[in-house]
């Protein structure tokens, strides 16, 4: 028995060295909405740094562009923007040189007064989520309502709202609207 279960030890390992070649993305703040003119540090976690992670978005106006080429400030597999505008809007990701991708996180950018501060997603099913209606000038617990898919769920008096144990029927298009301050995109 010791014989035949050598080679498959070996191709095992050899499968996880190549899955060792992963990088994820992180956002910090850790939200996917943000207003204009605030900073963002967008970063790539990877295993193995030889392998040449970068940065990339899609937006309206740009497909596939790296950091630095025209947006963002580069520091190896790291990258910030400063001041952000709504035309950041879009999808970043990580790629490696040989062409392997991170996850993808969605960024919104608005020039409103509103924003609904949620997680970069996914959510793990199960989790308890904590959504924030926040307005750009103090204060920020104001009552806000909370709609889902176009419809209101929650009116909150301090402007978070927490779902508990979600689960797959919480998926859908969240905003949140501040009584004479506006609403947020979705
Ligand atoms: C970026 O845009 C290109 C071209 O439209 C598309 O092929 C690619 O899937 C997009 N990437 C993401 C992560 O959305
Ligand atoms: C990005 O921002 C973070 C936090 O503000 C800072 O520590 C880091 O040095 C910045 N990196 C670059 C490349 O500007
Ligand atoms: C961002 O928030 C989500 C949900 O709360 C959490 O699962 C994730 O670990 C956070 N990411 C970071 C980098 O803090
Ligand atoms: C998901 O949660 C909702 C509300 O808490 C509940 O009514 C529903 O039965 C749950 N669905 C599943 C598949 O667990």
């Amino acid at each position: 028995m010791e014989g035949p279960s050598l080679p498959r030890l070996l191709v095992l390992t050899s499968l996880l060295s190549c899955t060792t070649n992963q990088a994820s993305l992180t956002v910090s703040p850790n939200s996917s909405q943000f207003f204009r003119w605030k900073s963002v540090s967008l970063s790539c976690e990877e295993d193995d740094s030889s392998a040449g992670w970068t940065l990339r978005r899609n937006t309206t106006r740009e497909t596939r562009t790296q950091c630095g080429a025209g947006w963002g400030r580069s520091a190896g597999s790291s990258c910030n923007i400063s001041y952000l505008d709504p035309v950041d809007s879009g999808v970043y990701w990580c790629e490696s040189r040989e062409g392997a991708t991170s996850n993808t996180i969605k960024i919104t950018v608005t020039g409103g007064p509103v924003i609904l501060q949620s997680p970069v997603l996914p959510v793990m099913e199960g989790h308890d989520v904590t959504l924030h209606c926040k307005t750009k000038t103090p204060p920020s617990n104001l009552p806000a309502g909370f709609y889902k898919d176009g419809s209101l769920i929650r009116t909150e008096p301090t402007g978070h709202m927490t779902i508990h144990h979600v689960n797959k029927s919480d998926e859908g298009l969240y905003k949140c609207d501040i009584s004479g301050r506006g609403e947020s995109p979705s």
